[in-house]
C-alpha cells in the first residue's frame, strides 16, 4: 500500500494522538509514527506504564518532538494533562491495544493516563487491538468490541499469522501501513461535516394509553444511530432526537430522550433552525389515544375504554419542518414500506417536501432491528438502488448524498 497516495494538505493541520499499550508489537507504534508524520499528520503519544516494558518514551519524544504523556501527573506544567490531551485530538488511535485497555475503555474505566483521555476525549476512536488468540477470541473481549462498535469505535481487525507466545491464529496487529491508511481514511473522511450540524430522528415513539399500556413499534434506533454515528465521525456536530431504545450514541453525539411524537416534534424543532442536515430516521406513531387515562384502565370497569381506543393523528414532524427548510438547509426523510416501496417512496418524496427519501422494506424481519439494510435513495430526478449492507455504511452514502445536496 502507497502511504504517500493518502498525503492531503488538509491533513496537515490536524492531530492524530496515538495510545500506545503493553504489548510485545508496541515496538511497531514507532513505524506508524512515522507514516503518520509521513502524511503531514502531527502525532502525540500517550501510553500505558506497561507499554513502558516495551519501548521507552524517548524514542517516541525524539520522532514526534513533542512531550509523551506516560503518567497522569508526569506534565507539571498541565495539571488536567488528560483532559487538554483529548481536546487537541482529531483522532485517537490505539495501536497496538490489549484486551485489557479495551475492556477497561468498553467499562468507562479511566485508571491512567491512557484511560482517563479515551474516556475525556470525543474525537473519534480507532483501535487496532493485538493480543493472544484465546485472548482475542475470548467472549469477554468479543462482547466488549461489540460494545465499543455499537458505541461507534473503529476497529483494524487484527491479522492471523504466528504470535509472539509462539500460538497461531487471530491477534497479530495489523500491517503498519494497513494502520497508516486506515487513519488517513479515517483523519480525510472526518473532514467532510466539519462545521456542520446534523440533527437526526431516531427509533420508536411511544403513544401511551395509560401508565401501563402504549402504542408503539419495533424500531430499534440502529439506523438512525449508524447516522448520528458516521455524521460524528465526519465532523459534524450531531443531535439525536431520540425514541426510546436500547443502543447507545457514539461518545460525541447530544442525544435528547423522547417519548411520544408531540415530544419529538416540540425537541426536533428546538434544533431544527440550526441544523444544515436534517434526518428523519424514527419511526413515528402516526396515530396516538385521543387521551391518556392518569390511572391503569381496569378490565372489569373499564372494558370498553379497553375494547375500542379512540385514536387521533399525530403532528407529521418530517412535514411540518420540512415546510419550514430554509436556503442551505437539506431534508431527508425516510419511507418504511411493506409494499410497492420504491412507487411509495417517490410519493413520501412529494408529500413531505423532502431533498432526499431513503426507501426501505420492513416487516417479517426486514430493517426494524436488523444490523443491515437495503434501500432505494430516491431523489428528484434520480434514484439509487443501494444493495444490502450494514447500516453503518448505508448510513455514509445517505451522508454522501446529503452532502451533495447541500
Ligand atoms: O430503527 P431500526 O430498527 O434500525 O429500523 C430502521 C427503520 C426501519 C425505522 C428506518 O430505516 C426507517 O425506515 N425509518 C422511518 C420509519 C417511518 O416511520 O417511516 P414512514 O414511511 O412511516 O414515514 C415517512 C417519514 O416521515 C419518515 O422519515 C418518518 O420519520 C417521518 N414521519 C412519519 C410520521 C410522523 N408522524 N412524523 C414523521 O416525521
Amino acid at each position: 500500500m502507497n502511504v504517500s497516495a493518502n498525503i492531503s494538505t488538509s491533513l496537515a493541520a490536524k492531530t492524530v494522538l496515538l495510545g500506545v499499550t503493553g504489548c510485545v508489537a508496541a515496538y511497531k507504534s514507532a513505524e506508524i509514527v512515522r507514516g503518520l508524520q509521513k502524511a503531514g499528520v502531527r502525532v502525540k503519544v500517550v501510553m500505558t506504564e506497561h507499554a513502558g516494558e516495551f519501548i521507552g518514551a524517548t524514542t517516541f519524544r525524539a520522532l514526534t518532538r513533542e512531550p509523551v504523556a506516560m503518567r497522569l501527573f508526569d506534565e507539571p506544567g498541565d495539571a488536567i494533562h488528560h483532559i487538554s490531551l483529548a481536546k487537541e485530538a482529531d483522532l485517537f488511535l490505539i495501536a497496538p491495544c490489549t484486551a485489557n485497555v479495551m475492556a477497561k475503555i468498553a467499562w468507562g474505566i479511566a485508571d491512567d493516563i491512557l484511560t482517563t483521555t479515551a474516556l475525556a476525549t470525543t474525537a473519534p476512536l480507532l483501535i487496532a487491538p493485538a493480543m493472544n488468540v484465546g485472548m482475542y477470541e475470548n467472549p469477554a473481549t468479543v462482547e466488549n468490541m461489540k460494545m465499543l462498535a455499537d458505541r461507534g469505535v473503529q476497529f483494524i481487525e487484527a491479522d492471523e499469522g504466528y504470535l509472539a507466545c509462539g500460538d497461531v491464529g487471530k491477534g497479530r496487529l495489523a500491517e503498519v501501513d494497513v494502520i497508516v491508511a486506515r487513519t488517513l481514511e479515517a483523519l480525510e473522511v472526518t473532514c467532510d461535516l466539519a462545521g456542520k450540524r446534523v440533527m437526526i430522528t431516531a427509533g420508536p415513539t411511544v403513544e401511551a394509553i395509560d401508565p401501563v399500556r402504549c402504542i408503539t413499534n419495533h424500531s430499534s434506533g440502529k439506523m438512525g444511530y449508524a447516522l448520528a454515528g458516521a455524521a460524528l465521525r465526519r465532523g459534524a456536530q450531531v443531535t439525536i432526537l431520540s425514541g426510546p431504545v436500547s443502543v447507545s450514541a457514539a461518545q460525541g453525539v447530544t442525544v435528547v430522550p423522547v417519548t411520544s411524537a408531540s415530544d419529538m416534534l416540540e425537541a426536533a424543532r428546538a434544533c431544527f433552525g440550526e441544523a444544515d442536515i436534517a434526518i428523519f430516521a424514527a419511526a413515528v406513531c402516526d396515530m396516538r389515544p385521543v387521551a391518556s387515562a392518569t390511572s391503569k384502565l381496569k378490565k372489569e370497569t373499564a372494558g370498553e375504554s379497553l375494547r375500542t381506543i379512540e385514536l387521533v393523528e399525530n403532528p407529521d414532524i418530517l412535514a411540518t419542518l420540512a415546510a419550514e427548510k430554509q436556503k442551505g438547509q437539506v431534508v431527508v426523510g425516510f419511507a418504511a414500506e411493506t409494499d410497492e416501496v420504491l412507487a411509495n417512496g417517490k410519493k413520501k418524496l412529494a408529500s413531505k417536501k423532502a431533498d432526499l427519501i431513503v426507501a426501505n422494506h420492513v416487516g417479517n424481519g426486514i430493517g426494524f432491528g436488523q444490523d443491515a439494510n437495503k434501500a432505494w435513495l430516491i431523489k428528484a430526478n434520480e434514484v439509487i438502488d443501494v444493495p444490502e449492507m450494514p447500516k453503518d455504511d448505508l448510513a455514509d452514502i445517505i451522508l454522501n448524498h446529503a452532502l451533495e445536496l447541500l
